[in-house]
């Protein structure tokens, strides 16, 4: 017995269909309703559709259709009242339409991107990485390094002494020494890590801090290598325009000594260029050739340069950051401002 009238037929159904639901009371009664008119086998609808037998061409897409409709109106009222009898927070606790939360995804902290930067430059510069222990001895620290025990530098009131001559490192350059023992000519290292004075913390202070220390070793190094060298690696850290200027200096363990500084270009909001002012941003010299005897080279054979720096130093000079002390803190509102 075919169905004269399925789109009345479908219509009937839904209504009834909406009234059972409106009507229901509970979850288990919701999913009877489910299985009676849905149900793939004998749902109600489907009970209908099947019954239709022999549709014209054109009777079947528009009868399909409107099944089609019914059922995604009874879904959707079945949906609506498993929510509300879930309770009211359940059914109105998302909005489905609000943009999805930024992910976090963390970024390495601002020293960090400078150290990794400074170590790429000179990496493409043919340089390795070296390190040596944050707990040294007074001879790695200051003996071997040509600075006698009675300098400033080595008095209780700068270092962090451990025990008798074991201290923490007050400067990244034992590892030079370190270096040089372990390893034939030539030598072309970067040695970053964690040094530590007896400083009060303050804007300008922190009792450890990183350093970055650079050493190159071979027969025929000359002032030419060290000028060219520093100045090719301030260039690419601070732009091509980037001036670069020795100013003779003293450490006990290069001679001549030099603190080397920069004067960069800078673009300003307004589109105007201007010089800085001279920045000074490591401390370097030829390798006093004391050293290379201290170490077991021969001084008459060869010869090198040797520079250190603070990657906090220039990364303040970098992002104009003016107390160090903001590195340490771990404000997230200031860190955020260096990810990447
Ligand atoms: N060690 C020095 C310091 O901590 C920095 C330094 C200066 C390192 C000159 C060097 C150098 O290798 O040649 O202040």
């Amino acid at each position: 017995m075919t169905d004269p009238n399925p789109l009345a037929s479908l219509k009937t159904l839904e209504e009834e269909a909406l009234g059972a639901i409106s009507g229901a009371t509970d979850a288990g009664e919701v999913e009877a309703i489910r299985i009676r008119f849905l149900g793939r086998k004998d749902g109600r609808i489907s009970a209908l559709l099947k019954g239709l037998g022999g549709l014209s061409a054109e009777e079947r897409p528009v009868i399909g259709q409107e099944a089609n409709r019914v059922k995604g109106v009874v879904q959707a009222a079945l949906d609506a009242k498993e929510g509300e009898l879930a309770g009211p927070a359940a059914s109105q606790e998302y909005d489905l339409t609000l943009p999805a939360r930024g992910v976090w995804r963390g970024a390495a902290h601002p020293i960090s991107q400078a150290m990794d930067e400074i170590w790429g430059i000179f990496r493409d510069l043919g340089f390795t990485r070296a390190r040596g222990p944050e707990a040294d001895t007074e001879w790695y620290n200051f003996v071997a390094l040509n600075t006698p025990l009675d300098h400033p530098a080595a008095d209780e009131q700068d270092t962090l002494y451990l025990q008798d001559s074991v201290l923490l490192r007050s400067h990244t350059s034992p590892v030079q020494v370190r270096t040089m023992q372990t390893h034939e000519p030539p030598i072309r290292i970067i040695a970053p890590g964690w040094v530590y004075r007896r400083d009060t913390y303050d804007a300008t202070h922190t009792p450890a801090f990183m350093q970055i220390e650079g050493l190159v070793v071979d027969e025929g190094i000359s002032f030419v290598d060290f000028k060219a060298t520093l100045a090719e690696f301030a260039r690419r850290y601070w732009g091509p325009g980037t001036q670069v200027r020795f100013r003779p200096s003293f450490f006990p363990f290069t001679e001549p000594s030099a603190e080397v500084d920069v004067k960069r270009v800078v673009t300003r909001a307004d589109g105007t260029r201007e010089e800085t002012d001279w920045l000074e941003i490591m401390g370097a010299g030829m390798v006093d050739p004391a050293v290379l005897e201290n170490a077991g080279y021969d001084s008459e054979r060869y010869t090198g340069f040797a520079f250190g720096m603070g990657p906090a130093r220039i990364a303040m000079l970098k992002y104009g950051v003016r107390d160090l002390r903001t590195f340490f803190e771990n404000d997230i509102r200031f860190l955020s401002q260096f990810a990447r």
